[in-house]
């Protein structure tokens, strides 16, 4: 049986191959918000299906295929769809693209995710700067042996959201008169959505806003050493004094109404990435300045 390892460098190659050039940056577009990618300038486009050894989206909402382009001249390398650990994929499965974006040389990593809101502040429609993670899954992609070529056995995990790639996401979001909410983000297994009683803890243990994506792909992010930034669309409240159902179909719709303001941030934020299309000064700290 292939190694994982010998399975992402599998898959790598045939991106590679494909795509005939070295994206400087990863886009990890989440539900409902695929379409961002599609403004891509010179776009090449390889299905998941293609690729040996990449899993294929099964969740509604995801497109399922991989971009690659140009916005304002910086190369990007874009995931239309993610796949989920409740779609029966291992949390190392889940995180075989960013792998894949790690071996073709990809510095700066964007993501995009749905969330519901758990901050009574937050309204439908907000887009929130991800400042940092709970991992609530039970799980983690690293588990197993490490492969140190990749990064450390135990990364740090003190800063995983680039300081200056957050800075960078705020300017953005003023001079496009979008309000840009703050918080941490936590990660659910699902499929079940939330009880109320469920969201009174995870505001109680800090969160702002909960997903069933995210956290596997960014600790492997991490591990990788890149400069992370991300981003949710909150497509609902949860509000456990006064619960309202979660309707599939609304959050898709939400997610799709607020994609182009948060599109727009993202497009300045790469635009004013440097020529070697990473945040410098930050890239890969969290494991070299420990
Ligand atoms: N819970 C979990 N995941 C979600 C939600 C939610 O309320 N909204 C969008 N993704």
């Amino acid at each position: 049986m292939k190694s994982f390892k010998d399975k992402v460098l599998e898959a790598a190659d045939f991106v590679h191959s494909r795509i005939e050039t070295t994206p400087g940056i990863g886009l990890l577009l989440g539900t409902g918000l695929g379409r961002a990618a599609e403004s891509l300038q010179n776009l090449k486009a390889v299905s998941y299906s293609e690729i040996p050894n990449f899993p294929v989206s099964t969740a509604p909402g995801h497109h399922g295929r991989l971009l690659c382009g140009e916005i304002n001249g910086k190369r990007v390398l874009a995931m239309q769809g993610r796949f989920h650990y409740y779609e029966g994929y291992s949390m190392k499965e889940v995180t075989i693209p960013i792998r894949v974006m790690q071996v073709l040389g990809i510095k700066t990593f964007i993501l995009t995710n749905a969330a519901g809101g758990i901050n009574p502040l937050f309204n439908t429609g907000d887009i929130m700067l991800i400042v940092d993670h709970i991992n609530l899954t039970g799980d983690n992609p690293l588990i197993g042996p490490n492969i140190d070529e990749w990064g450390p056995r135990f990364p740090d995990m003190s800063r995983v959201y680039d300081r200056n790639l957050m800075a960078l996401a705020k300017e953005a979001a003023l001079r496009e008169s979008v309000r840009l909410q703050e918080g941490v983000y936590v990660g659910l297994a699902g499929p079940s959505l939330e009880t109320p009683a469920e969201i009174r803890f995870l505001r109680t243990i800090g969160a702002d806003a909960v997903g069933l994506s995210t956290v596997a792909e960014i600790i492997a992010a991490a591990h990788a050493g890149m400069a992370i930034l991300a981003f949710s669309v909150i497509t609902n409240m949860n509000l456990p004094d006064n619960p309202q159902p979660a309707r599939f179909e609304d959050i898709i719709k939400a997610a799709g109404h607020t994609a182009p303001r948060l599109q727009a941030i993202i497009e300045r934020v790469i635009s004013s990435q440097g020529p070697g299309d990473r945040s410098q000064e930050t890239a890969g700290s969290g494991q070299s300045e420990k």
